[in-house]
């Protein structure tokens, strides 16, 4: 109140040139050191605000929710800056929806009427698993649209989604996007014209799967990683000169609807959120009993995908249960609570290529316990793979 007292009505305004930098994001990359995205104020911010009318159908009386972190760029587009700019009500949530019990979510829309509400399919999963009665205890009535975000929805997530929650009375939205797009750019309502490419770069037409691409520019689009416009250009639009490169696999249907299949590149997508397998690496890299390690995923109930270690001890180390807890610590305390490890595995000897490449498609089907490993020759010692079959981790997760 003392403050307050003191303190001005007025608040002017800071005047800004329309590509001053409004906000840096840091990302995955898929060569292991994260990228600083880079927004500029006017057009993330007309692109976040007009996505955010557009697709979710915003009305003045509307009450919006999005479940996302605010810290992640779903809850800046979303939660931040897109309302905000349309003075929409929303609800900010901070908490988890399974506590103080499962019900949680359904209770706020209930208590503040919430009409359109905006989650990850990683979040529905893991409601899912409790049933519809967690659901039909609140009264979900004022709910008219549905958005799902961060990796692709699958049909069980799908269907209950739409049927328990939104009563089979909800459109279910389905919103493809990227930090580096700033917003939405493939939903049911609008897109940016999207176009698949195959791998020597010919646009394919019809039903057909191959490179996500975007042929046109947006306001919202980023505008240089910061301190490096060289890896900006490297990343998104060398690949395939005239497009933006999204890094996403897809598949057009017959009908002309897009499915999105996930990265083409050495990324996993854990719980909605992106990360490389080398930024993972090179964390438990430099943990001082580790000499070598490989990162891959392996399906996920919930999550979607979960991080897989495979690692190779400095001479004389021992691998027991301190050090695995160890190495898990590590990754979390250098990337986030996301990036926690479920198994980690002790690996005497890693598949190599005979010039030294670690064979990442076969440690993926050894984690996923998938005894067809395909063409092994380019392998340079095939003893090892029985060993790692042997040393598995297989526990549930
Ligand atoms: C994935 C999150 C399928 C995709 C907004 C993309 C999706 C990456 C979807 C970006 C979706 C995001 N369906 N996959 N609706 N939305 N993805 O930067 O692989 O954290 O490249 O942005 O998430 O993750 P990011």
């Amino acid at each position: 109140m003392r403050l307050l007292s003191g303190a001005s009505d007025e608040c002017e305004p800071e005047w800004c040139d329309s590509e001053d930098p409004l906000f840096i994001l840091y990302t995955s990359g898929s060569t292991g050191k994260p990228k600083g995205v880079l927004h500029t104020v006017s057009g993330y911010m007309l692109y976040v605000a007009t996505t955010f009318k557009l697709v979710f159908d915003y009305q003045p009386d509307d009450v919006y929710w999005c479940t996302a972190d605010i810290g992640w760029i779903t809850g800046h587009s979303y939660i931040t800056y897109g309302p905000l700019a349309n003075g929409a009500t929303s609800v900010l949530f901070e908490g988890l929806p399974t506590y103080p019990d499962v019900s949680r979510m359904w209770e706020i829309v209930d208590k503040y009427q919430v009409t359109k509400f905006y989650t990850a399919p990683t979040a529905i999963r893991l409601l899912m698993k409790y049933g519809s009665e967690p659901v039909q205890k609140y009264n979900r009535e004022s709910l008219k649209v549905l958005g799902t975000v961060g990796e692709p929805i699958n049909p069980e997530a799908w269907q209950w989604y739409y049927s328990v929650v939104g009563e089979k009375r909800c459109p279910v939205v389905d919103t493809f996007w990227q930090t580096e797009t700033g917003g939405h750019v493939v939903t049911l309502i609008l897109s940016i014209v999207p176009a698949i490419l195959n791998e020597s770069g010919e646009e394919l037409e019809g039903p057909c799967e191959g490179y996500l691409v975007f042929k046109q520019p947006w306001p919202g689009v980023m505008r240089t990683v910061y301190g490096n416009h060289q890896r900006f250009e490297t990343t998104y639009f060398k690949k395939f000169p005239g497009y933006y490169v999204s890094g996403d696999g897809c598949r057009r249907d017959k009908d002309g609807y897009y499915w999105i299949t996930g990265r083409m590149d050495d990324m996993l997508n854990v719980s909605g959120h992106l990360l490389s397998t080398a930024e993972v690496e090179s964390a438990l890299g430099e943990h001082a009993a580790v000499a070598e390690a490989a990162v891959v995923s392996r399906l996920h109930p919930v999550k979607g995908e979960s991080l897989y270690c495979f690692v190779t001890l400095t001479d004389g180390v021992g691998f027991n249960r301190t050090l695995e807890a160890e190495l898990k610590k590590q990754v979390r305390e250098k990337i986030g609570a996301i990036a926690t490890p479920d198994f980690i595995q002790n690996a005497p000897s890693l598949p190599k290529t005979r010039s030294g490449k670690i064979m990442r498609r076969v440690l993926r089907k050894i984690a996923r316990n998938e005894q067809d490993l395909g063409d092994l020759s380019t392998l340079a010692d095939s003893s090892v793979i029985e060993q790692l079959f042997l040393n598995r981790c297989c526990g549930a997760v």
